[in-house]
């Protein structure tokens, strides 16, 4: 199913001016990360709130602008190139947000907003081609084309994001970053919802990055995942290979906190997953190293970098394992 690489994100360094008791600081939300993304491929990044997830998301479809780092869209350099040719890559890499009711536009036609990236790019030729694409595009995501005309208030949250996810689509993506996409919806209608995401990646012959801070989710989609923690990513392995033998410390916490169906079977405090860390306070080596059972005083000095760990691909940014 996967081919070459279509995505490539090289070293993205994303920091924020923050302020705290009334002093300023720089916050790096995104420390260096490095991805890449396979033809029809699924990746998952997972990692508790605040490790620069949602960051990384905006820096790739180019909401947010790096520091530093290359992104490259099918070999094309998505940072530095001419504004015709980005416009262009812009709407081949498209994202679909956590909160749907915080990205729709409450006062806009639904209609419109499914077709604002093909407006703004004057993509549509005509009236009529553009009232059929944005018909096609709410039947592809299972909305009656009638809804063109509603307004966000008169949908229910499952239907918004079928829009948001509509709004992805059209015109055809290549990539599509999905950011904790049924995270914010009612259980009842995520799954449909992921069936409905996994539906059109078929259809389109989508890659997707999907990201997630629960790897329960990413391990129902993804063939292969990234790891990321305080704006790194510590472990990037096939899927399977992560949920059933984890490697790096921080990992193997992620995985003994899924729930497990069979209460038998649960890990109850095996791992104590321990305080969220600040981004005001970042440790000088590896940033896992305080809250790390194997931590030793080289840990807490030299940060690690991703190295290769094993057959399938597997890398790991650990000096312990
Ligand atoms: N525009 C911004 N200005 C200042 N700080 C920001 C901005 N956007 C994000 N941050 C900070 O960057 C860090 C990473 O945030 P981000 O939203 O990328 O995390 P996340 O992994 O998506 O978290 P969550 O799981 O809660 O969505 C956080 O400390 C956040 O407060
Ligand atoms: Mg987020």
């Amino acid at each position: 199913m996967s081919g070459d690489v279509i995505l490539d994100v090289r070293d993205i360094m994303v920091s924020f001016s923050a302020r705290r008791a009334g002093r300023k600081y720089r916050v790096q939300a995104v420390d260096g990360a490095s991805l890449s993304l396979a033809e029809g491929e699924v990746l998952g990044i997972v990692g508790e709130s605040g490790c620069g997830k949602t960051t990384l998301g905006r820096t790739i479809v180019g909401l947010v602008r790096p520091d530093s780092g290359t992104i490259r869209f099918n070999g094309a350099d998505m940072i530095g190139a001419g504004s015709s040719s980005l416009r262009e890559m812009r709407l081949k890499v498209r994202m679909v947000f956590q909160d749907p009711n915080a990205s729709l536009n409450p006062r806009r036609a639904i209609g419109d907003s499914v077709a604002e990236a093909g407006d703004i790019s004057g993509f549509f030729k005509t009236r009529a081609e553009r009232s059929a694409a944005i018909a096609a595009t709410l039947t592809a995501v299972g909305l009656n084309p009638a809804f063109a005309d509603r307004y966000p208030y008169e949908l229910s949250g499952g239907q918004r994001q079928r829009v948001g996810i509509a709004r992805a689509i059209l015109p055809t993506p290549s990539i599509i970053i999905a950011d904790e996409p049924v995270s914010a919806l009612d259980v009842s209608v995520q799954a449909q919802v992921l069936n409905l995401m996994m539906d059109l990646r078929d259809q389109l012959r989508l890659s997707m990055l999907f990201i997630s801070h629960d790897l329960g989710v990413i391990g129902q989609i993804s063939s292969r995942v990234a790891v990321m923690y305080m704006g790194r990513i510590v472990e990037h392995a096939r899927t399977r290979t992560v949920l059933d033998q984890p490697l790096h410390p921080y990992t193997r916490a992620l995985v003994a906190a899924i729930p497990k169906p069979d209460p038998s079977k649960r890990i109850l405090g095996a791992i104590e997953m321990g305080e969220p860390p600040s981004l005001f306070t970042r440790p000088r080596g590896c940033a896992y190293a305080p809250r790390c059972p194997l931590a030793s005083d080289r840990c807490f000095v030299e940060v690690p970098n991703l190295r290769s760990a094993g057959t399938d691909g597997r890398t790991i940014a650990c000096h312990n394992v």
